[in-house]
This record gives C-alpha cells, structure tokens and sequence, in this order.
C-alpha cells in the first residue's frame, strides 16, 4: 500500500471559521463550491456540480481534462460570486502594474483530488497512477495543482490553486469538524466509486522520510492508506474467475486488486460477469422459464439483445441495491427494475431470486472486506485496548456506504467475527456519515496555504469581506445537502488557519 504522508499533522474541532472555495475531482461528477464554517460545528454550502464527460476520462492529453475543469470554476465564479469576478476583471483590465492586479483579490482555492498522489508539498503533488476508469497517460507523473493552475490562467480567472488533498482526508476532517461528541474521529474511509481510507498514525510510527516542512508538535500525521491497492499480488483477497475477467479487460490491469472486490464502479461487473456465466451455462436455466413454476406474469422470460447484462459496465451496481432492498415475497420492485434496467421481460420469482442471492454475496463479500480494512486501522490506533477511550469514532462517505442497505451492518457483523475486535470491540467502533469532506477541508487548506504565503497577508480581510457578501439565500443547512465529501478539506485548513494565528 503507497501509506502517502499528507502533511495534515491535526483536525479540527469546530470552532474554525470562515469561506472557502473548493473543487473535487473524484470519480463521475466534478464539482466547484464555496463553503461557509459556522464556527460552532455546522456549515453552509454553495455548489455547481456537473458529470465528467466519458470521453475526457480517457483522453490522449491532460489539458483537455483540466480545461474543462477550469471552464466550470469560471461558470460557478460568475454564477455564484459574480461581483467580485467581475470586480476583478475590471481592475485588470485598468491596472497597469506588472502582475496587473493585487494578490489579494484572489480566490485562494483547495483541490480536492481523488487518486493516489505523491504529495510534495501543501499545494504540489504529482499523479502516481490513475484509478477508477480514468486513463490519461499524459497526466501521469505531472504535479495536478499545476495542470489546474495552467488552465485557469488560461481563461484569466482569478484563483490559486493553493492546497491539494485526497477525498478521505477531508472526510476525516469534516467528521472531525461537525462531531460534537468529545471523541475526535481516527479515521476516515469512502466507499463509494472507489474505496480507500486516511487514518492518524504518530509520526514516529512513520518510516519512510518525510520531506518539507510541517508542524511537528502534534507528534501525528494523517496517512492516506491508498488500500485499494492492497494485496495487489492477491496473496490473501479472495479471486473468483469473474474478479479475473473484469480486471483483465479493466484500463489498469493488477492495479486496485482490492477496491475492485469493494467498490461500487466493480461490484455491478463482478454481478454482471458471474448472472452471464450461470445464463449461458448449460446446467442453468435463469432467465429461460423453463423452471418458473410462478411466472404470474406472463409466460415467456425473455432477455433482449441490447441488454446491459451483455455489455461491459452494463449492469449498474444500483440494482443491487434494489436487490437488497427488496423483502416482498413476490420480489416485485427488484421484477420491474430487472425490465426497466436490463430490459429482461417477465423474469419469474425464481429468476428473480437467483439474482438477488448472486447481488447480496457480491456485496456481502465487500462489506467483510471493508470491515478488514476498518478492523485494521481499530487495531493498529491502539483505542480497543484503551480504557480511556470510550468509542472509536469513523467517518465515512459513498454511495455504498450511504445508500446500500444494510452495508454497514454487513461491516459490523464482520467486525465482530475478528478475534482482535470481537463483540466488545465492534461496540466501540462508531461509523458514521460525514458528507461533504472534501470541500470543506479542501478550501481550508487552501486558507492554510495562503496564510503561509507571505504575499497574501490580506486575504483575510478580502475572505471577510466575501463571507459578509454572501447572500442569505446560499445557506443550505449541512443536513440538507447531497454533495459528497465536500466538507473535510477546508476544515484541515482551518486547523492549520488557526494554528498559524
Ligand atoms: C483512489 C483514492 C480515493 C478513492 C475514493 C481510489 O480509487 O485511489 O485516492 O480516495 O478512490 O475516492
């Protein structure tokens, strides 16, 4: 596992303060936002966010990409903070002084950036491979916060990319930020497109030298574990033939062995491959009818040509869902959606079933094994055995994780089952959404990182003065919003805000 040292040696508590811009880049949305810290644990939040489109996933040159990142940071600039866009654009285009305007004026700007990155600084960080269906070789090996930067100055806008964190570590800090318990959070872990987690280790539990500068006081440091990853060799995941097929014709063969057994992008194609299988065995007759003793429907199960269970991707790991979801004893929701979604006509209770059992061990095996990874970090903190502490709080953010039924207790059932944790144990652990980490800490990272820079003395004062222009109706409660992980990153950067002070 790549353990990456983030330079985040602190979390937050919920008294930080202020506004922040954020981007995050994570998977299939892109999203731009400006998040507003309360102070007293709660936040508000602004946000555009937009799909990336497929073919940018896996273009031949990066610019592309980032080009269209930076068109939608303009779009959420002019839609949501057109004043001061604006206001900018007129003192550059009437300012003659060599840099044309004041440093003050720009949006310091926190980037939430998904995929492994060797972090080389606050705001520097070069790509180490790319995960979950992106695949730009261009970017590979180039510092992201730059690609960014280039394509923004392209279109003038006025914003630094000023800091540059992975989506756990915001996760981590945005549970950190709006718990109210007294116990501060150890780890936080995304189960979503992909999976991975970033937990707080000692410094001197860190081997590999750290390079740069931060705060050593805190004797801690947020690892990002990168363990989708993990056992890429595959000397202990459990393989069946269908993990073998779909990472052989995935765009990154032998890499993410085990977020591709946990993820919601693989566990519909894991689903898909083994329903495929059993339809064209011989010995099988699902979706065939000849054993529907109650196909109450009508008499004839057919599966047409263009169905999604015939093409790569095409069974959405959201049928699972359905699947899981659905107890009747007809299994009608989970029939319907079988029409609706992968168009197979008049499926009978026993194909139906079939399915249903194929989905839940699918999914059951990915909860036991996030519940490795999560037991694994429980033990490693040192907090089991530690009467002191009376819970080990965990915060987690995804698709999964949220919307999967019974996913999380699949992980507590597993939790339990291991010898180091067992019932006690698991009693201890408290998993508990935090959405919108990334944002947020992202943005005040960024803060962090302009405090740092001694030529934005007065960002402060011109952040104020954006925080007093914000118009009442942006505020969305932090309990109303949807955006996934957009919360944590400025709170890391309020950390570092309010140390510097
Ligand atoms: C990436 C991680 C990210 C995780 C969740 C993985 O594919 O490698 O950096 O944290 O997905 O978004």
């Amino acid at each position: 596992m790549s353990q990456i040292p983030t330079y985040v040696t602190g979390v937050p508590n919920g008294t930080e303060k202020g506004l922040y811009l954020a981007v995050d880049l994570g998977g299939t949305n892109f999203r731009v936002c400006s998040v507003t810290l309360n102070g007293d644990t709660t936040f508000n939040l602004t946000y555009n966010k937009v799909a990336i489109p497929k073919e940018l996933m896996v273009t031949d040159k990066a610019s592309k990409l980032f080009a269209f990142l930076a068109l939608q940071i303009e779009n959420f600039l002019k839609e949501h903070h057109s004043e001061h866009f604006e206001s900018h654009r007129r003192r550059r285009a009437t300012i003659s002084t060599p840099s044309g305007y004041r440093e003050d004026e720009v949006f310091h700007l926190g980037f939430t950036f998904s995929f492994p990155v060797q972090q080389l600084a606050i705001n520097k960080g070069n790509l180490m491979r790319w995960t979950k269906g992106f695949d730009i070789e261009d970017a590979v090996g180039k510092d992201v916060c730059a690609l960014l930067q280039t394509e923004i100055d392209k279109l003038k806008l006025p914003v630094k990319v000023a800091a540059l964190v992975n989506d756990t570590v915001g996760t981590l800090m945005a549970r950190s930020y709006t718990s109210t318990g007294a116990q501060r959070s150890t780890l936080g872990a995304i189960f979503g497109t992909g999976t991975n987690g970033a937990y707080i280790e000692k410094t001197s539990n860190i081997k590999k030298k750290i390079e740069g500068e931060y705060d050593e006081s805190t004797g801690e440091m947020v690892i990002n574990t990168e363990w989708g990853s993990f056992d890429n060799q595959l000397n202990v995941l459990p393989t069946t033939p269908w993990d073998k097929e779909l990472d052989t014709k995935s765009v990154n063969p032998g890499f993410q062995m085990f977020e591709k057994r946990i993820s919601g992008m693989f566990l519909g194609e894991i689903t898909r491959l083994a329903i495929l299988e059993m339809m064209q065995s011989k010995d099988s007759t699902l979706f065939r009818d000849d054993n529907s003793s109650h196909n109450d429907w009508t008499t004839t199960t057919t599966v047409a040509s263009q169905s999604g269970l015939y093409k790569q991707w095409g069974l959405d790991t959201a049928i699972m869902s359905v699947a899981a979801a659905d107890s009747t004893p007809e299994l009608s929701t989970l029939r319907q959606e079988l029409e609706k979604d992968l168009n197979i006509y008049t499926p009978s209770l026993e194909d139906a079933q079939a399915f249903k059992t194929v989905a839940d061990a699918v999914a059951r095996r990915a909860a036991r094994l996030s519940a490795v990874a999560i037991g694994a970090v429980a033990i490693q903190s040192g907090l089991l055995k530690d009467p002191e502490a009376e819970v080990i709080d965990i915060g987690v953010d995804g698709s999964l994780v949220e919307h999967y039924p019974f996913f999380r207790d699949m992980i507590y059932e597993a939790l339990r089952s291991i010898d180091e944790i067992g019932i006690q144990g698991a009693s201890k652990i408290r998993i508990g959404v935090a959405k919108d980490g990334s944002g947020v800490g992202a943005a005040l990272i960024a803060l962090v990182a302009a405090k740092m820079d001694k030529s934005s003395g007065s960002l402060a004062t011109e952040v104020k003065r954006e925080l007093d222009s914000i118009p009442a109706e942006t505020g969305l409660s932090n309990t109303a919003l949807t955006v996934g992980g957009l919360l944590g990153v400025a709170a890391i950067a309020a950390v570092w805000w309010t140390r510097q002070r």
